[in-house]
């Protein structure tokens, strides 16, 4: 039983990338001020980062790596590890499957980047709570964790990174609910309200990434936000195993993902007192489109566009090795030939496992037990999905209100609490969406939007679904998403 179905060989995984903005500023001009060493005097005030990956689990290693990457990034610049806020479930360096115990790398040829990194929040305290908490500098309100938070004043530049599995709406976390879109939003309000920083930078990756920001996120308080995706497509993972580009062979899992590997190989090398964040934004973008194939996705920018005229440097500092890297207008770059649909990233993984097993071994068959539970939760989220909006809606209907996608601008849905409402009803009856579930967020939106009861979807979710599958993808026992 070797031989699966050709949907497996056929896969492509895509993450979300995020763009920065390339304005000239008018400083480029003085001469004198390129030759200075970083000073206090470029940057009143402090920068203050916060990294978050939303995932577990070995087939998910790219985000962490990610992350960890992005931390060295920081370092480099000057930042200090005080104003670097890290949140990772901690589950990769140490993984029984990495091949490599103790390191963590996020492309084929690349050094370790898991070293030094701080374990600020990991594990269960990988939260949506503790996260607002830390965005808003309120230590009480935290559950666990180092007690590091954003405690920065009006002067302040902040520099947040997530990366992640998402949907329409949704930003993924290993424990609790998932970040919802109207939540992030408000707590980013509530932040500038407070008058703690002076900008904010937002780099964003996950599918449909888009949809966190678009018809929510002002103009006007001070925050600069790119994303991988728009609100309606995937993002890509990449360094993935089958591409020629891949990991070495002992790695069955991507190391990176697209748009976010695509903003730090840039700032690894550049000057980045003379690189904006519209520069960047635009170099992201053209390695994120995958060349205009099939994969790839739309890098977006949302929020106070003038802000992109800034230099990355006030932001994520420089690396004094690269002072001689001026920015030049071109992207060399490598492009990834062949990323991965996020939403399909953990198929990889799983058949990546199956495939290298040795025939009839015990390895081989809980490979291809955990491919078959994995495939099976899927179909069941989409056919219950599916079902549900014919019950509510008609047979020729239901597809058509569920895959609705509203007016690029508009806001996903009109009453976010019906959303969440929905998904916990859907959850009670059908077990969890989890991660893969995320791409049927929409259709929860749609549901509310065409102004379905609670009751109505408690009485459909109850008849699509007769009882919880066993399978430990659909069990409720990381809680309700919503
Ligand atoms: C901080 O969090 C606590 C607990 O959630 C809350 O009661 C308090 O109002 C918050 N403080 C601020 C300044 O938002
Ligand atoms: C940059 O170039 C100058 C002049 O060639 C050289 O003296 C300096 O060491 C270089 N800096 C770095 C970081 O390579």
């Amino acid at each position: 039983m070797d031989t699966l179905p050709p949907l497996f060989l056929s896969l492509s995984l895509s993450l979300c990338l995020l763009s920065l903005a390339t304005l000239v500023s008018a400083r480029h001009a003085l001469a004198g001020d390129f030759l200075r060493l970083p000073s206090e005097s470029d940057t009143r005030g402090t920068r203050w980062a916060v990294l978050l990956a939303g995932s577990w689990g070995y087939s998910n290693y790219r985000h962490q790596a990610d992350v960890c990457h992005a931390y060295q990034i920081l370092r480099k610049g000057g930042l200090k590890e005080e104003n670097i806020v890290v949140f990772m479930y901690d589950d990769i360096a140490f993984n029984e499957e990495n091949p490599r115990p103790g390191v963590i790398i996020n492309k084929p040829d690349g050094g370790d980047v898991y070293e030094g990194v701080p374990k600020d929040y990991t594990g269960e305290d990988v939260n949506a709570h503790n996260f607002f908490a830390v965005l808003l500098g309120n230590k009480s309100a935290l559950t666990g964790g180092s007690g590091k938070v954003v405690d920065s004043g009006p002067d302040d530049h902040i520099f947040i990174y997530f990366t992640d599995h998402g949907g329409a709406g949704v930003l993924g976390m290993p424990a609790g609910p998932f970040i919802f879109a109207d939540d992030l939003n408000e707590v980013l309000k509530k932040k500038h309200a407070s008058g703690t920083y002076k900008r904010l930078v937002f780099y964003l990756e996950a599918c449909e990434s888009g949809s966190i920001f678009e018809g929510l996120l002002p103009e006007d308080i001070n925050v600069y936000a790119t994303t991988a995706s728009n609100a309606e497509e995937s993002s890509w993972g990449t360094y993935c195993p089958g591409d020629y580009d891949g990991p070495p062979p002992e790695y069955s899992t991507c190391l990176g993902d697209l748009y976010s590997i695509a903003w730090m190989e840039d700032s690894d090398i550049h000057n980045l007192r003379t690189e904006t964040l519209h520069q960047q934004y635009k170099l992201v973008k053209e390695r994120t489109i995958g060349g205009g194939s099939y994969y790839g996705s739309h890098v977006m920018q949302y929020g106070d566009i003038d802000l992109s005229s800034d230099v990355l440097f006030q932001y994520l500092g420089t690396n004094p090795a690269n002072d001689n890297f001026t920015f030049v207008d071109e992207n060399y770059l490598r492009s990834s030939s062949k990323p991965v649909n996020q939403h399909d990233a953990d198929l990889i993984h799983f058949w990546d496992k199956f495939r290298k097993a040795p025939g009839d071994s015990a390895k081989k068959n809980t490979a291809q037990k955990q491919l078959l539970e994995v495939m099976s939760h899927r179909m069941h989220i989409d056919n219950t999905v599916q079902l549900i909006g014919k019950l509510l809606f008609g047979v020729e209907k239901g597809p058509e209100i569920l895959n609705n996608v509203r007016p690029v601008g508009s806001v996903l849905v009109d009453d976010w609490a019906c959303m969440k409402a929905m998904v916990r009803t859907f959850e009670t009856h059908c077990g969890s969406l989890s991660q893969y579930g995320m791409k049927h967020m929409r259709s929860f939106a749609n549901i509310c939007n065409a102004g379905i009861k609670n009751e109505q979807m408690a009485e459909v979710s109850a008849q699509a679904c007769v009882s919880i599958p066993a399978n430990p993808w659909s069990s409720l026992q990381r809680g309700f998403s919503a």
